[in-house]
């Protein structure tokens, strides 16, 4: 199966999060969802950055068969740099790891050195200046509308000053960067992040606990997009 891309930058793009997917079926799951979203999104937690424990390379191994979508990981780990290369074998597309770690050029190179593509992500109470001085070193930017380590929270409507800051210096400079929102994107907020300039959605709770993930993700694809 030939992997499909990342698509043009800046372009709308939805994202389940197979956290809130059911994990003793989650080709099945992806699947069901595939006509009406772009990427998928692999929430990966270590239990050191955030207190919660998913999943790691064995996991998108297996499932890559299974799907032709751009593998979008967020690493949610302390020390990712160990694991991005399994990632890159197991067929992860996008590795995407947190600013608050530190070590961030180093890490970011070394991702890039995999041929993988470049995510940094801030959590809610992480300024724009910290971000800021990266922009021209990946290919997205995740600003977190809740506090990492679990789904099904309530998205942060402040995080919207730094998401319109961050597109505004990313076309002011003409930099090929995606701004990603993750958590708490439902019908409601995805406009809401859509108009402060995000264009990659996350969503997990609004569409695999839906009773119809499949309808649940078109209609958040109509009101995001
Ligand atoms: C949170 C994860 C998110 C989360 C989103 O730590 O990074 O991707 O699964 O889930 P919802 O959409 O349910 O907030
Ligand atoms: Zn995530």
């Amino acid at each position: 199966m030939t992997r499909v891309s990342a698509g043009e930058t800046g372009a709308f793009r939805l994202a389940p999060s197979m956290l809130s997917a059911d994990f003793s079926s989650l080709a099945e799951s992806v699947a069901a969802v595939d006509a009406e979203t772009d990427w998928l999104h692999v929430d990966v937690m270590d239990g050191h950055f955030v207190p919660n424990v998913t999943i790691g390379p064995p996991v998108v191994k297996a499932l890559r068969p299974h799907s032709t979508k751009f593998f979008d990981c967020h690493l949610m780990m302390t020390e990712p740099e160990r694991y991005l290369e399994a990632f890159a074998t197991a067929g992860a597309d996008g590795c995407t790891v947190h600013v608050e770690i530190g070590r961030t050029s180093q890490i970011l190179q070394v991702a890039r050195d995999l041929g993988l593509r470049v995510g940094l992500a801030a959590n809610p109470d992480t300024d724009f200046s910290t971000v800021a001085p990266f922009l021209g070193d990946i290919d997205l930017l995740l600003l977190m509308t809740v506090f990492p380590g679990f789904g099904g929270q309530k998205f942060i409507g402040d995080v919207m000053t730094k998401v319109t800051a961050a597109r505004r210096e990313i076309d002011a400079q003409q930099l090929p960067v995606d701004i990603e929102v993750d958590g708490g994107i439902d019908e409601n907020t995805i406009g809401i992040a859509r108009a402060a300039g995000a264009n990659v959605f996350v969503a997990g709770n609004a569409i695999f606990s839906a009773i119809d993930p499949l309808a649940a993700a078109s209609r958040l694809r109509s009101a995001g997009s």
